[in-house]
C-alpha cells in the first residue's frame, strides 16, 4: 500500500471537491490539455511536499497527465485535507498526508518521498530541499531541479545559495508576477479572512485590525479586511513598506503600540516573533491573533504556553489563554490560518501559481544538465504566457502594440 492517509473511504468527498476545483482552475487544465498530447514529464518522477488541497491534487493530475509519476506529502501538519489526501491515494498517487500530524509524522513522510527517488522535488517552505541536504546527499546527483512555491522557501534557498550550500538548481516559482502578485495578495488577502472568520465567527466591522507585514500577503489581508469595515493598522521594518501603508490609507505604527490598540492581530512577515510576549502582555482582553506566514513561529507561542495560566480549546481552530487575568485568544495554534482553519486560497487563483509550478517541471526537464545549483527565476515569456493563459480562460482579450507604438517605444529622438 504506497499511501498513508486518514481514511481511504473520504475519497468520494474528494474526487468531488477535486473535480469543483477544475471548473474555476481552467488556465491550468489548458497547460494539462498540452502535456496529455506533448507528454514533456516521460519518465520523470515527481517528489512533492505541498499543501494537500483541491487544487494541489489539479497539479498533481497536471503533471501525471504529462507523463510524471507522483509522490506527494503536505507542507504543513495542519494543511492536509483528508478527503483529497483519500482521493489522490484512490487515483493511485502516493500520498503520506493527514491532517493533524505529529512532528515526527511530517519528517516520516517528507523521508517517503526521498525514498521515491524523485528526479525533481517540489516544495512549499524548503522543508524537502533542506531534508535532502542535510540528510540524504545521495539522492543529489540524480536531482535535475527543483520547484518552490513560497517567499519564505524562496528566502531559505537564497541563504543556502549564499552559503554554498545549495547543490541542484531550484526554480523560485513565487518570483512569477503571476504567483506572488496574484496568489499572496488575492489568495491570502482572501483566504486568511476566510479562516479567521471561520475560526472565530467575530464581526470584523468597527475592529481594530493589525496586520504585520505589509508585503503581498499583508496589502492582501489589509485590503479585505478594511472592505469588511475593519479599522486597519499597519507594522512594517521597511521603511518604504510603511509609507506604501500610509498612503494606503492605513494607520502605521510600532507594533509596541499597535499591541494596545488591536482587537485583532494577523501575522504575514515570514519573520520570527513578531508578536512576542511582551505584546500580548499589553493586549486587551478578547484579542485575537492569527498567523498566515508561513511558520508557526511569527507569534511567540511557545512563549505564551509557558507564561499563560491556562490554555482552553473553546472551537476547533481557537485556543483561549488566560494571561495575566485577562483571555486573550490564538487562531489555529499558530499555523497558517488561511489552511489550518479554512481551505486555503480560492482554486481560481491557484490555477496561475499551479501553472507556474507545472511550467517550471517542464523548464528543468527542458533544461536538463544546463541550470546552475542556484535560485533561478523563470524566463518573463513563461510569466506572461500565463497571465495569457489565464485571460483567455476568463474570455478577456487585450490590445497589441501597433508598429507605430513598437517603433516609438524603441526610440529616443521623438521628445517635446
Ligand atoms: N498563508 C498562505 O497561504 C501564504 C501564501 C503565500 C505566502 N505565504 C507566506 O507569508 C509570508 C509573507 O509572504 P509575502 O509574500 O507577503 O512576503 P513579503 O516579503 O512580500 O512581505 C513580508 C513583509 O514583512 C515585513 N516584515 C519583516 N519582518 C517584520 C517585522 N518584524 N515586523 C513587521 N513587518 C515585518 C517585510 O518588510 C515585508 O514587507 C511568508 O512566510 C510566505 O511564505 C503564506
Amino acid at each position: 500500500m504506497a499511501y498513508e492517509v486518514k481514511d481511504i473511504n473520504l475519497a468520494e468527498q474528494g474526487s468531488m471537491n477535486i473535480a469543483f476545483a477544475e471548473t474555476q482552475m481552467l488556465a491550468l487544465l489548458e497547460v494539462k490539455k498540452r502535456f496529455v498530447k506533448e507528454k514533456p514529464l516521460k519518465g520523470i518522477k515527481v517528489g512533492m511536499a505541498l499543501h494537500v488541497t483541491k487544487e494541489t491534487a489539479v497539479l498533481v493530475r497536471t503533471l501525471i497527465a504529462g507523463g510524471a509519476e507522483v509522490a506527494i506529502t503536505g507542507c504543513n501538519p495542519l494543511s492536509t485535507q483528508d478527503d483529497v489526501a483519500a482521493a489522490l491515494a484512490k487515483e493511485g498517487v502516493e500520498v503520506y498526508a493527514y491532517k493533524g500530524e505529529t512532528k515526527e509524522d511530517y519528517y516520516k513522510y517528507l523521508n517517503k518521498i526521498i525514498s521515491f527517488k524523485p528526479h525533481i522535488t517540489i516544495d512549499d517552505g524548503c522543508d524537502l530541499v533542506t531534508e535532502i541536504h542535510s540528510k540524504h546527499k545521495e539522492l543529489i546527483p540524480s536531482l535535475i531541479g527543483g520547484c518552490e512555491e513560497t517567499t519564505t522557501g524562496v528566502i531559505r534557498l537564497k541563504a543556502m545559495e549564499r552559503d554554498g550550500a545549495l547543490k541542484y538548481p531550484v526554480i523560485a516559482v513565487n518570483d512569477n508576477d503571476t504567483k506572488h502578485l496574484l496568489d499572496n495578495y488575492y489568495g491570502t488577502g482572501q483566504s486568511t479572512l476566510d479562516g479567521l472568520i471561520r475560526a472565530t465567527n467575530i464581526l470584523l466591522a468597527g475592529k481594530t485590525f493589525v496586520v504585520l507585514g505589509y508585503g503581498s500577503c499583508g496589502k492582501g489581508t489589509a485590503l479585505r479586511a478594511r472592505g469588511l469595515g475593519a479599522n486597519v493598522i499597519v507594522t512594517e521594518i521597511n521603511h518604504f513598506k510603511a509609507l506604501q501603508a500610509k498612503y494606503d490609507g492605513f494607520r502605521v505604527m510600532k507594533m509596541e503600540e499597535a499591541c494596545k490598540l488591536g482587537d485583532i492581530f494577523i501575522t504575514v512577515t515570514g519573520n520570527k516573533h513578531v508578536i512576542r510576549l511582551e505584546h500580548m502582555k499589553q493586549m486587551k482582553t478578547g484579542a485575537i491573533m492569527a498567523n498566515s506566514g508561513h511558520f508557526d513561529i511569527e507569534i511567540d507561542v511557545a512563549g505564551l504556553n509557558k507564561e499563560a495560566k491556562g490554555v482552553k480549546r473553546i472551537r476547533p481552530f481557537l485556543d483561549e489563554y488566560n494571561l495575566n487575568g485577562r483571555n486573550i485568544y490564538l487562531c489555529g495554534e499558530g499555523r497558517l490560518v488561511n489552511l489550518a482553519a479554512a481551505e486555503g486560497h480560492p482554486s481560481e487563483v491557484m490555477s496561475t501559481s499551479f501553472c507556474g509550478q507545472a511550467l517550471a517541471v517542464e523548464y528543468c526537464v527542458k533544461n536538463k544538465g544546463k541550470l546552475k545549483p542556484s535560485v533561478i527565476t523563470l524566463p518573463k515569456e513563461v510569466d506572461d504566457n500565463i497571465a495569457k493563459l489565464q485571460l483567455n480562460a476568463l474570455g478577456i482579450t487585450i490590445d497589441t502594440l501597433t508598429p507605430e507604438q513598437i517603433k516609438y517605444l524603441a526610440s529616443w529622438d521623438e521628445g517635446t
